[in-house]
């Protein structure tokens, strides 16, 4: 059973016609996108923002209309993955590099979903590297004042080798073998740390997750 494509056409019943949808970056909204996609070819209304140059490319080829950010006051529902989210409704964000966006998207909008697998669903953060947006001008002062508080991080590559850069021409340090205790005060002390430009804890943002399981089954966790 593919728990990601269970999960993410699941979410496809929160869209109703004529709402403006985020539409989240990665493998497992994937398939809402290719969904709406369907939808839209069926007739449904819809207007979605992409949270990614990846997002919309798949948008785009499925015919369904986009506008920026800038052009709506807000969003109706955002659905969007995880890498990680806690019992608490926390979670970590950015494995594919989108969430500075991602978290822009979230905030304008009135509902926020997640679609994530079962493995994604943890007692406590952090397993999964938390990833920071920096800004490449003196992004090593960054890396060095967290190694001062013994907090490893790492520069994210591409596949090739290159330093990864985001959509919005940043680079990502990725935070190493740290289990995040308690996220509140981590956000605290990164958006403490000049030229962060976002990180990937969204502790207040998701109001349903929605996840796939390995019987078929999506079960839809509600705040
Ligand atoms: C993109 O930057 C991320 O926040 C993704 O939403 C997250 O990594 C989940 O991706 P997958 O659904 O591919 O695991």
């Amino acid at each position: 059973m593919n728990q990601k494509k269970i999960a993410g056409e699941k979410a496809c019943g929160w869209v109703k016609d004529g709402m403006v949808v985020g539409l989240g970056t990665g493998s497992t909204v994937y398939y809402t996108i290719e969904k709406l996609g369907e939808m839209v070819r069926d007739g449904l209304n819809i207007t979605g923002i992409a949270t990614s140059e990846e997002t919309a490319i798949q948008a785009k080829k499925l015919g369904i209309p986009l506008k920026s950010l800038n052009d709506v006051k807000q969003i109706d529902v955002t659905i969007d993955g995880a890498d990680e989210v806690n019992k608490d409704f926390q979670g970590i964000k950015g494995g594919g590099g989108a969430l500075l966006r991602e978290k822009m998207v979230a905030a304008a909008s009135l509902m926020n979903i997640w679609v994530v697998e079962e493995k994604k669903l943890v007692e406590e953060l952090g397993e999964f590297s938390l990833p920071i947006e920096v800004i490449p001008f003196g992004w090593k002062q960054i890396k060095w004042s967290l190694e001062k508080e013994a907090i490893e991080t790492e520069l994210r590559k591409n596949d090739s080798g290159k330093v990864y850069q985001t959509n919005n021409g940043n680079y990502i340090l990725d935070i190493k073998n740290q289990i995040l205790t308690n996220p509140v005060e981590w956000q605290e002390k990164l958006a403490g740390i000049p030229g962060i430009v976002e990180h990937g804890l969204f502790l207040d943002y998701v109001d349903i997750v929605i996840c796939g399981k390995a019987n078929g089954e999506a079960i839809v966790i509600k705040k």
